[in-house]
C-alpha cells in the first residue's frame, strides 16, 4: 500500500518560521554564565571554626538561580540538587567564589553546573571545594513550567557538559526505579544478611 503524505505549503511555513524562533531564542551558556564571590566572615563559622555547609549550599542555590534565571529570562525555583560533596572544609578570612553555568535545557528545567573554589588571599592558595549541579525550572506568569531557550553548544567542552547532564538524569531515573523495586520486594531474610556484617544492632523481630 502506497500512503502518500501531503504537506501544505503554510504548514512548512509554519514550521519553518517556529524553528527559525527557536534558534533566535537559543542561548550560549557564556550568555548566563554567572559567578558569586563572598568573604567567608566569622558569623559563617561552625564550633569547629569551619564554615558552615549550609552557608555554601545556599550561596550555590543563590548562583544556580542567577545563571538558571538569565538563560531564560524567568522567575526559577531549585527542583533538585545532584551530589554535594564537601571535599576540603572552608576557613574564615576565605573569599570563596562560585561559578555557575548552563549545562542542559529540557523544556521547561536547566541543569546549571556550579563549580566552587576557595581563596586563602594571604598565601594565594585556591583549593576546590566541590562541584554540583542543580536542576531548576522556569515558571510563567501563571506559576506554571514555562519553555526555557535552547543551548547553543559552541564547543567540546559545551558539549560534553550536556552529555554528562543526560546521562545523569537516566542514572538517577534508574536509581529510582531500583530503589522502588528493593522497597517492594523488602525480605527480611536478605535484610539478615545485609546487616550481618554492618555496625548496627537489630532488634527487629524475626
Ligand atoms: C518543580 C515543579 C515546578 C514541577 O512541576 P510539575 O507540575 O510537576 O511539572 P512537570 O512534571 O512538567 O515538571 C517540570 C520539569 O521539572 C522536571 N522535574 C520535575 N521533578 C524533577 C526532579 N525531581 N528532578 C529533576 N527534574 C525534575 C521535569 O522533568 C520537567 O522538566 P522539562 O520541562 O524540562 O521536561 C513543582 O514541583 C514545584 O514548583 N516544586 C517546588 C519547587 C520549590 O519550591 N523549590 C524550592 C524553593 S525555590
Amino acid at each position: 500500500m502506497k500512503i502518500e503524505l501531503i504537506i501544505s505549503p503554510k504548514a512548512v511555513d509554519h514550521k519553518i518560521s517556529t524553528m527559525h524562533k527557536e534558534m533566535d531564542n537559543a542561548r550560549t551558556s557564556d550568555s548566563s554564565r554567572t559567578t558569586i564571590t563572598e568573604l567567608m566572615i566569622p558569623s559563617y563559622a561552625n564550633f569547629g571554626g569551619k564554615i558552615h555547609g549550609g552557608i555554601l549550599l545556599s550561596l550555590m542555590d543563590k548562583v544556580a538561580y542567577a545563571t538558571a534565571s538569565k538563560h531564560s529570562g524567568a522567575y526559577c525555583v531549585t527542583v533538585s540538587v545532584d551530589t554535594v560533596d564537601f571535599l576540603q572544609p572552608v576557613e574564615v578570612g576565605e573569599l570563596v567564589s562560585l561559578m555557575g553555568s548552563i549545562n542542559y535545557v529540557g523544556n521547561s528545567s536547566m541543569v546549571v553546573g556550579i563549580k566552587v573554589i576557595s581563596e586563602n588571599v594571604k598565601s594565594g592558595l585556591v583549593k576546590h571545594t566541590n562541584t554540583c549541579y542543580f536542576t531548576m525550572v522556569a515558571k510563567g506568569d501563571d506559576d506554571k513550567p514555562t519553555m526555557v531557550p535552547k543551548l547553543i553548544l559552541e564547543n567540546a567542552t559545551d558539549v560534553r557538559r550536556f552529555v554528562e547532564a543526560i546521562y545523569r538524569r537516566k542514572f538517577k531515573q534508574n536509581y529510582e526505579t531500583n530503589l522502588k523495586e528493593i522497597k517492594s520486594n523488602w525480605d527480611k531474610q536478605d535484610v539478615a544478611s545485609l546487616l550481618k556484617d554492618q555496625r548496627c544492632v537489630s532488634r527487629m523481630k524475626e
